[in-house]
């Protein structure tokens, strides 16, 4: 029982939301994109980022990687989270974060020059547009001076939960381009689901050009694989290879599921090794615990349409057209046109999966989890 315990934990995985893993695996390409970019803006050509990628790809992740290494590397780092709020709230919420981080007493300087409190906690009191400009500009430029030839790099994590996340970046790069006058390095990055540009229809083309993409898959096989045997081999406790193997295949790449499924399965170990027998049960255990946390509440806000299409989608392995889905779909009474807005309105989600292909889409789900959730559905 006493080994029980220890086992428990020492569960090396961390299935969650912006909790660091135990091993970061992959990005090394995304990492060493942004460094590129930082270094340019060091040298006077600023450039920013947006990092795009579906639910739990491992955004924030990769965020808090990047910021330790900067920050190892000399460089000034702000990271903040988004809210649901409007664009004022936010820019005020970013300048009293600015302030805060790169503060080191100067906040109080502020406070006296400008006559408020620039606070984190203050951000929610309304302020005039112009006020709240001014503020982050100061905040940044003051952040900006303080390192000697380094970068102020200010990171926004899902910026789309900003009631209009176009305005707020078109800000954010207003301010940027005053301050490239004023010759002070900074660059931005800012996470989003993929979806960011699309649903910015005006202001698109600029700010695609401005916050230049990064976009976060799943990780490749060996990667995943790599996420669950590294960190295991401190703990005493080893996956048979075809256990590993299958995580991997069910996951598809993706590092909350890896996380998710590596946890319950470390949790069903025998003796210190998990074979194909624990790992079932294990399965059904960390499928239950997805489908609590993730499935039921996207399920739930589903129209009755978009569920009758999600599961006829989810119903064939392959994708198939949006014509022959379609077709599927008339048998259940639903009129192509509204079927064709579904599948519209489920891939924006990141619910089905589009491939493109010319002008039409072939659609699937991808996400094997998902896809046996929707199975079991009445
Ligand atoms: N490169 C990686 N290697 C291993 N595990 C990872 C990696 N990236 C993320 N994870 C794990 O995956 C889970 C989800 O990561 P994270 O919260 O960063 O994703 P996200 O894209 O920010 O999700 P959200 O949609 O919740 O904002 C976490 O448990 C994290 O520890
Ligand atoms: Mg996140």
């Amino acid at each position: 029982m006493s080994q029980l315990s220890q086992t428990r934990s020492a569960n090396p995985f961390r299935p969650g939301s912006g909790i660091f893993p135990p091993l970061l695996s992959g990005r090394e390409p995304e990492t060493a994109m942004l460094e590129a970019r930082v270094a340019r803006t060091r040298e006077g050509h600023p450039q920013h980022t947006a990092l795009l990628g579906e639910w739990a790809i491992g955004k924030t992740t990769l965020l808090m990687h990047w910021r330790r290494r900067l920050e190892a590397a000399g460089d000034r780092v702000v990271l903040t989270m988004a809210y649901p709020q409007s664009r004022d709230d936010f820019l005020a919420a970013l300048a009293g974060a600015v302030a805060a981080e790169t503060g080191g007493g100067w906040t109080t300087k502020l406070d006296l020059e400008v006559g408020l409190d620039v606070g984190v906690a203050e951000a929610r009191l309304r302020k005039p547009a112009l006020q709240v400009e001014k503020e982050l500009r100061t905040a940044l430029q003051r952040g900006a001076h303080l390192g000697d030839h380094h970068t102020l790099v200010v990171m926004v994590d899902d910026v789309d939960l900003v009631a209009t996340p176009g305005d707020a970046l078109l800000q954010l790069r207003a301010i940027a381009l005053e301050l490239y006058a004023t010759d002070i390095a900074i660059a931005f990055v800012v996470s989003a689901s993929p979806g960011l540009f699309g649903s910015i229809r005006g202001a698109h083309e600029p700010l695609v050009r401005f916050f230049e993409p990064v976009t976060l898959g799943p990780l490749a096989g060996a990667e995943a694989a790599e996420a669950i045997t590294k960190p295991l081999a401190e703990t005493g406790v080893a996956f048979d290879d075809d256990v590993v193997k299958e995580i991997v295949e069910l996951s598809g790449g993706r590092p909350y599921y890896l996380q998710k499924l590596a946890y319950f399965a470390f949790d069903a170990a025998e003796r210190g090794t998990v074979s194909r027998a624990e790992f079932a049960a294990a399965f059904e255990r960390a499928f239950a615990s997805v489908s609590q946390e993730i499935f039921a509440a996207r399920w739930s806000v589903m129209a009755p349409v978009e569920r009758q299409v999600v599961s006829v989608v989810a119903s064939e392995t392959a994708a198939r057209s949006s014509g022959e889905i379609e077709a599927a779909a008339v048998r259940l009474g639903i009129r192509p046109a509204a079927t064709r807005q579904a599948l519209h309105r489920l891939a924006a989600r990141g619910h089905i999966d589009r491939l493109a292909n010319g002008q039409r889409g072939r659609y699937e789900v991808r996400d094997r989890l998902f896809r046996r959730y929707l199975e079991l559905q009445p």
